[in-house]
């Protein structure tokens, strides 16, 4: 896996390159799958303002895109002193693709703040296995 000084690093690359007019908060995200990828996203807001999107969406979307399909771990940074835990819907966008002791690395500025598990921002979530094992 890529180690989490690099990680940290494209997260906050990505979170310069943000699109947030209209929020004015910017975010960025970089996933480190299994082999030692890494895949970054920041958020892209809209004037039509539902249809912005997350940077963890964009990071899963450049993962996918690039042949990937497992999150191995997460950064995900924003601004301001508040942690940016990922939004519900990202904290949903993850589990897809990551396991329960996934870690999600919530980073400002000087660097990773606190680290959680996916199982601890997502418990007891619904995913593929609730289709398949039917
Ligand atoms: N945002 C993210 O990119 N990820 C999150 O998990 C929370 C929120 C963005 C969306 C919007 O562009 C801005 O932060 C303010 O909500």
């Amino acid at each position: 896996m890529a180690s989490l000084d690099r990680l940290f690093e494209a997260a906050k690359a990505a979170q310069a390159k943000a699109y947030a007019p209209y929020s004015g908060f910017k975010v960025g995200a970089a996933i480190a799958t299994p082999e030692g990828e890494v895949f970054a996203g920041c958020n892209v807001e809209n004037a039509a303002y539902p249809v912005g999107s997350c940077a963890e969406a964009g990071a899963i979307s450049a993962m996918i895109a690039g042949g990937a399909s497992r999150i191995g771990e997460i950064v995900v940074i924003g601004e301001g002193d508040v942690l940016c835990t990922p939004c519900g819907g990202c904290r949903q966008r993850i589990r897809e693709f990551a396991a329960p002791d996934t870690r999600i690395h919530v980073a400002g500025p000087e660097g990773v703040r606190r680290s959680f598990t996916l199982g601890e921002l997502l418990p007891f979530s619904f995913g593929p296995d609730n289709l398949t094992d039917r």
